[in-house]
């Protein structure tokens, strides 16, 4: 899936890069700020290594003052993002090198192309030269003409477009990227989220990965309150509310979890073999001593005595409601850029002995959570070529089991577009 395309616009000291750098923030991966700037004095020199030690450890700055798109071609195919500061500069070194209008937008559609193609999200920061007088020289006003073509072209092939005013971030376009959320007005039903909000929630639900590689770094004990509070959000058979959150960061307890996995893993192993054998084995299936933090989430069969509201016929449906509490918590996580993994290769019996969990008491889910370099872009069993996403298309059946739509029939989105 390709990433988002961001362009920030707006007048000089407008705060176009710091908004920019801030969007970034929120992005997880590694971070690229592609400079258009050339060092042509000292004092340029000084200002832009004020910026790159301002930035941080975790970006790499890029000079190219001429091609930035050999960069997002050798660099835009990991998630993170790609900051290019700015669009004016490189237009402006285009110019002195006596490059002719036509040939300048040739390299601005290149440019755009190559944004559409990459996996990382890509940031582009330009400036509103138009508001201004009319430039006296000719030079300067075909160059603010060029910049003012240029912007038009970006801001309608880019997803989103935000207007920085006196350090005020507006918005102008919001992304149409996910667009199942894209429908005619007299679709919009009075109670449905603002496009803003529903991308947001697509963006967690087609973003949350199960994750297996995490970094050290410690969880905010406020982010893992709002993201338990969030599954414990989820709806429940009767209200029953049959959940536990034990949360597990002791490193002993941790490594008798590991041991656990480890048993049951070379088990479930023997199930497979010959390349498929391999395969598994290759797999990387949990993080349970990387992660910093465990939890494991555990199932009340008894919570409210034997007559709970509407689960006379169907008794599992208090597991049903807690894996709910756990999809709650997985997708308010990839909110809050934590990654979760799901370990289920662990033995049952084991985990209630190390964690003295009681026998009424059934452990549902085992969860690694911690922050992440990167998640990764696609379920990582389908990377791995171990299973691929089925069709949505192919699951629909229509009034019977694998009946045929008659007078209605479910448009899908573009599901690459998702992927
Ligand atoms: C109930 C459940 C149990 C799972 N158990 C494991 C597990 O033991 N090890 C593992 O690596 N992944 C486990 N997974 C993760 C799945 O492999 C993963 O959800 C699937 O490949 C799709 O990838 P995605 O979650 O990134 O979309 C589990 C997921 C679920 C819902």
């Amino acid at each position: 899936m390709s990433g988002k395309t961001v362009l920030v616009t707006g007048g000089s000291r407008s705060g176009k890069s710091r908004h920019a750098l801030q969007l970034a923030s929120n992005i997880d991966g590694p971070k690229i700020f592609l400079a258009t700037a050339e060092p042509l004095d000292e004092e340029m020199a000084e200002r832009i290594k004020k910026h790159q030690n301002e930035r941080g450890k975790e970006w790499t700055t890029i000079e190219e003052p001429l091609d930035p798109t050999s960069v997002l071609r050798k660099k835009g195919d990991q998630p993170g993002c790609i900051v290019l500061d700015c669009i004016t500069l490189w237009l402006s070194n285009m110019v002195m090198k006596d490059m002719t209008r036509e040939i300048i937008l040739q390299r601005v559609h290149e440019f755009i192309r190559e944004c559409k193609n990459c996996a990382s999200n890509i940031i582009v920061i330009t400036n509103e030269l138009g508001s201004g007088i009319v430039p006296m020289e000719p030079s300067a006003r075909s160059f603010r003409d060029i910049a003012g073509e240029t912007n038009q072209i970006l801001a309608e092939e880019f997803d989103e477009v935000v207007n920085m005013v006196s350090g005020i971030p507006v918005t102008i376009k919001t992304s149409a990227k996910i667009n199942s959320i894209e429908q005619s007005e007299d679709n919009i039903s009075e109670h449905e989220f603002s496009p803003g909000k529903k991308q947001g929630l697509y963006e967690a639900i087609y973003k949350r990965r199960d994750m297996r590689h995490f970094i050290t770094k410690p969880i905010d004990p406020e982010k893992l309150g709002r993201i338990l509070d969030a599954a414990h959000h989820a709806g429940s058979v009767g209200y029953m509310q049959p959940w536990n959150f034990l949360v597990i960061t002791d490193p002993a307890v941790k490594n008798k979890i590991a041991l656990n996995f480890k048993n049951a893993n070379e088990e479930a192993a023997q199930k497979f073999s010959g390349d498929r054998q391999k395969l598994y084995n290759s797999l990387k299936l949990e993080g349970i001593q990387d992660a910093p933090v465990n939890i494991c989430v555990t199932c009340d069969r008894t919570r409210f005595g034997p007559n709970v509201l509407g689960r006379s016929t169907v008794f599992e449906t208090d597991l049903f409601s807690t894996c709910c509490a756990v999809q709650n918590l997985w997708l308010a996580a990839r909110a809050e850029g934590i990654a979760v993994g799901w370990v289920s290769i662990l033995s049952h019996d084991q985990l209630k002995e190390d964690l003295d969990i009681p026998d009424h008491i059934q452990p549902v889910a085992y969860l690694c959570i911690g922050h992440t370099e990167a998640f990764y872009p696609k379920p990582m069993l389908e990377t791995t070529g171990w299973a691929q996403r089925l069709p949505v298309e192919k699951l629909i059946y229509y009034n019977k089991w694998q009946g045929t739509p008659t007078d209605f029939k479910v448009y899908f989105p573009d599901s690459t577009k998702n992927d």
